[in-house]
């Protein structure tokens, strides 16, 4: 677009709005030129890292886990953008996949940062401020799980028989996978963890639920035109992305988790209270998005083999 055109379009946009294009042009004349650090917001950023102990790894804690959310924020922006288009092609499903690959990819790779950057002494004290909070409250996780596939496949194994498509969202919220570790194994009670986190989100994840219901990555996949499904290059997208989050990601958890809460004599317990090691394992729960895109074998070692490498389909 050259000047006058420019001007043109200007003038045409505020004139639509009923707005006077003359003052906005003067408005940019006096405006302060934009600064990386206005853009970015880094002071409001570098305001968020408050410790509660004073134990320098708190920190490396707080911002590692604050970094995660950014990313799960990123994965959530592609998601949405993969859902709410409609007539989607293949290209653009795999380009938005890929992305969110990345971003878990970059996550998995970095859960080093826990469990070799901070020192076990440190994180057994500054933990205890912790309780009962846990990384579980995650609400953002949560979401990119209902986003990603049918409720079914987030049901605990034991109730998926009870529910069907006319299940009511709450009786589906109270049966998801993630409630055996709001259950104190000791006592068979909730515990505070999930009371805590239902207050702050159980109303919000239903809302979720019921807007991802029909647009859900695997709904959004079984909508495509049959062609369009046995595109291989989609395919292992949506395979590389279910391996990177319900093995790679988790695997990575469970050795950090490992590291702290096993290296004692007497084994430590979970912030939020849950038998860790069978919930955190993927090989018993075996979560998985798109069980579709699984041969049999592949199934039945989830989470036993298969663990560094995922591999394409041709
Ligand atoms: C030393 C580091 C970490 C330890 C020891 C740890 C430990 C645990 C444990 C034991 C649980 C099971 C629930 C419970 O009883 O609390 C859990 C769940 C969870 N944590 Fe972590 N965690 C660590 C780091 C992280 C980080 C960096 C994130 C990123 C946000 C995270 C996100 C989650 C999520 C999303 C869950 C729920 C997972 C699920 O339901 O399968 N954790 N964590």
């Amino acid at each position: 677009m050259n000047r006058s055109e420019l001007l043109e379009a200007i003038d045409k946009k505020y004139q639509a709005m009923g707005q006077d294009p003359d003052v906005h042009l003067s408005g940019l004349l006096h405006s302060e030129p934009m600064k990386y650090w206005d853009f970015i917001q880094v002071d409001a950023l570098l305001g968020l890292q408050t410790k509660r102990t004073q134990l320098p790894d708190e920190m490396v804690f707080i911002m590692y886990h604050q970094i995660n959310e950014l990313l799960f924020k990123m994965v959530i922006w592609e998601m949405s953008q993969i859902s709410h288009t409609e007539n989607i092609t293949p290209k653009k499903f795999e380009m938005h996949l890929m992305r969110i690959s990345r971003y878990f990819d970059m996550l998995s790779n970095s859960f080093d940062i826990m469990s070799e950057g901070m020192e076990i002494e440190q994180y057994m004290k500054f933990r205890d401020t912790l309780t009962p909070a846990s990384g579980f409250q995650s609400a953002q996780y949560r979401k990119i799980e209902i986003a990603s596939t049918e409720l079914i496949n987030l049901i605990d194994y034991r109730y998926r028989k009870t529910i069907d498509k006319n299940t009511a969202y709450e009786y589906a919220f109270e049966n998801m996978y993630w409630q055996v570790a709001g259950i104190d194994h000791k006592t068979g009670k909730k515990n505070k963890l999930m009371e805590n986190f239902e207050e702050k989100y159980k109303n919000e994840l239903i809302e979720w639920m019921k807007e991802y219901n029909k647009i859900n990555l695997w709904s959004k996949f079984k909508e495509l035109p049959k062609e369009h499904q046995k595109n291989t290059d989609l395919i292992n997208a949506m395979r590389h992305y279910d391996h990177t989050v319900n093995i790679n990601w988790v695997m990575h958890h469970y050795d950090a988790a490992a590291k702290y809460l096993d290296h004692g004599k007497v084994k430590a317990e979970a912030t939020g209270g849950s038998d860790w090691h069978k919930y955190m394992h993927p090989k018993y729960q075996k979560r998985i998005f798109f069980p579709e895109l699984w041969n049999a074998e592949e199934l039945n070692n989830w989470g036993i083999t298969n663990l560094g490498g995922y591999h394409k389909i041709l």
